[in-house]
């Protein structure tokens, strides 16, 4: 190999070696190395259009991408060869490894360009990637719910809020209500990779190349749709990391919302669900535990999702527009994320197949008389009671059978009809889960037929975003 005074990309005007602390903690080839399928690929894109500009012969062109497809291939055979690198980062690596084959040739490659553009490159073809398989476990995911909710239609349950009940609701309601936010965070991640589908090639460290390379084909090339506008903000924006962060935030927080969901289910209180063994674990002491982990764990981590998104826009706030060194910690906070939502999603999706509902329990919960408190009022207003009215009447009822201890279902009519002489003889018999359900066929609403249009229209969207792709 030729020698220079060190290896360094840039020692030519140094005097003296960096401080061997200072430089493991400059060094980025521990991290960024994850990125060389894409720097090889970049590399091959910037040595076209190098031969385009005349910078490089035919020949040389030949010889580089040659050496180029030696370095993927080794990489790939040999991990020992990455793991011994000396390397400051992915940039530096593939660069000694071109000059060890091609001696002064390899140094070419750097002609015109810049790590700086070059690492923003990387970096949103990594998102892209990384974009694309988390849609997979996503799709993963929402089919699961698919399943289950046309498994449990027939399925009551008592629909809470600020966890009281409320109103009786079809389980696949419940189910659906999920599957829906997670389709959005669907859309959040494809608008993430649209976000990171922009070529920076031929940006140079901030003012664009010198050589009046074809950034269009570049682009092609790496299977980008377009290059990006000003040469500047392309060397400072990390905003497609951002919206890849928050759209994994979002992902992280409906499953933590489902998990919590779930935890609670699974508590002896509800027994509304039936853990899967193969997603549980048990006590070192308590024979009888089987605890919720999958979802303890789905709701824990769902906490250093969130801590990549903000630790991320803490790095960028108030950096100066261009490339400053701050913005090499962009990368662990994505690839920890990434991997970690990989799992998530993985782990939740076998895990919600794997549930098994209660029905019994579920039903039993739903036949609360007081969850059809709604449906005597909306009986009266038929009537053409006032809502506000009816609303009130109805609470006198219930205060009447609260006063004489029993369900207010068990009131009879002519108890009723002192507080309404609206209550007919067709009150009582019509009052009952099931009316209260069919009675919801507004589209969204938890009525049977409702539902089944929403499952199919949520698998149309899953196919069609599936084919899409
Ligand atoms: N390791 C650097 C990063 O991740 C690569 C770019 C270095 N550029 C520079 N001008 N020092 O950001």
């Amino acid at each position: 190999m030729p020698q220079r005074k060190d290896d360094r990309l840039w020692g030519g005007r140094f005097e003296n070696a960096p401080d061997a602390r200072f430089d493991a903690f400059q060094r980025s080839f521990a991290f960024d190395q994850r990125l060389l399928p894409y720097e090889i690929a970049v590399d091959r894109a910037w040595a076209k259009a190098l031969q385009g500009v005349g910078i490089f012969t035919e020949a040389e062109l030949r010889q580089t991408l040659t050496a180029l497809d030696n370095i993927a291939e080794r990489a790939t055979s040999d991990k020992g060869w990455i793991a011994s690198s000396t390397a400051e980062d992915v940039h530096q690596f593939v660069e000694n490894a071109l000059v060890e084959q091609l001696g002064p040739l390899g140094w070419k490659l750097h002609t015109g360009r810049s790590r700086n553009e070059l690492v923003a490159t990387d970096f949103r073809l990594f998102v892209i990637d990384a974009a694309g398989d988390v849609r997979k476990g996503l799709c993963a995911l929402l089919h699961a719910f698919v399943l289950q909710a046309g498994a449990n239609l027939k399925v009551p349950m008592a629909g809470m809020t600020h966890m009281q009940h409320a109103q009786p609701i079809l389980l696949s309601h419940f189910l659906v209500a999920h599957a829906e936010a997670f389709l959005r965070d669907l859309k959040r991640l494809e608008n993430a990779a649209a976000s990171a589908d922009a070529c920076p090639m031929g940006c140079g460290a901030i003012a664009g190349c010198s050589f009046p390379v074809d950034r269009n084909a570049i682009a092609r090339e790496l299977g980008f749709s377009k290059i990006t506008s000003n040469s500047l903000d392309s060397v400072s924006d990390r905003d497609f990391a951002l919206d890849y962060l928050f759209a994994l935030s979002g992902i992280a927080t409906h499953l933590s919302r489902l998990a919590e969901d779930f935890v609670l289910f699974a508590s002896q209180e509800f027994s509304y669900i039936i853990l899967p063994d193969e997603y549980s674990t048990g006590s070192s002491l308590m024979p009888q535990k089987k605890n919720p982990d999958c979802w303890e764990l789905l709701r824990g981590k769902t906490g250093r999702i969130t801590a990549a998104l903000f630790s991320l826009f803490t790095t960028l706030k108030g950096l100066p527009t261009s490339y400053q060194r701050d913005l090499q910690e962009d990368k662990e906070a994505v690839f920890a994320a990434h991997d970690q939502m990989e799992d998530m999603l993985w782990v939740a999706e076998g895990a919600l197949a794997a549930t098994k509902f209660r029905a019994d329990h579920l039903c039993a919960a739903a036949s609360n008389p007081a969850l059809l408190a709604t449906d005597a009022a909306d009986y009266l207003v038929r009537r053409g009671v006032p809502f506000r009215q009816a609303h009130d009447l109805v609470g006198k009822v219930l205060r009447e059978a609260d006063k004489q201890g029993k369900a207010w279902t068990q009131l009879p009519l002519a108890e009723l009809r002192k507080i309404s002489p609206l209550f007919g003889e067709d009150f009582l018999p019509g009052l009952s889960v099931e009316n209260a359900i069919a009675g919801k066929v507004v589209p969204g609403g938890t009525a049977e037929s409702s539902l089944r249009a929403a499952i199919a229209r949520l698998e149309e969207k899953l196919t069609q975003r599936e084919n899409k792709s």
